[in-house]
């Protein structure tokens, strides 16, 4: 009995321990990067100044500009698209697949350096 007893605690020892691993692989937990994110996930669509409205090659205006807009309706705006909720021009889908691999914090930092970089 003490053995299985054992042998459970160390079981769960070591799960712990990979888990923590996972979750903070250089060992600090790093605040999100709106930047960083930006650059990766957004410019390709909406460029860096935030004023492209088509998809590249297109002349065909799809989607509004997204440069000085309030960091807390945009927040929530990114939110819903992830949500799925909305869905202003009929490529919600598209926004949404975007930013489904985005956390909530992650979307609130992207508004904020949106907010206070792309005017
Ligand atoms: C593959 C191209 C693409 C990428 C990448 C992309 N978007 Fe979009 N974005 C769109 C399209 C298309 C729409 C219009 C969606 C709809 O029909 O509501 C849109 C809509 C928006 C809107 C609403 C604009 C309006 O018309 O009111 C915001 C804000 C926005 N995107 C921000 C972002 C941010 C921030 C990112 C990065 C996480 C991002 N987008 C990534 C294509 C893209």
């Amino acid at each position: 009995m003490k053995k299985i007893i054992l042998c459970v605690l160390l079981a769960s020892a070591t799960l712990m321990a990979t888990d923590t691993i996972s979750v903070y692989k250089s060992g600090v937990l790093l605040a999100p990067d709106g930047e960083a994110i930006y650059k990766k996930e957004c410019i390709q669509c909406h460029s860096a100044d935030g004023k492209q409205t088509t998809f590249e090659g297109s002349s065909r205006v799809v989607y509004a500009t997204i440069n000085g807009l309030d960091s807390s309706s945009l927040a929530k705006d990114l939110k819903a698209y992830r949500f799925g909720s909305i869905n202003k021009h009929g490529y919600g889908a598209l926004m949404k697949s975007t930013l489904i691999d985005l956390s909530y914090e992650e979307i609130d930092a992207l508004a904020e350096y949106i907010t206070e970089n792309i005017k």
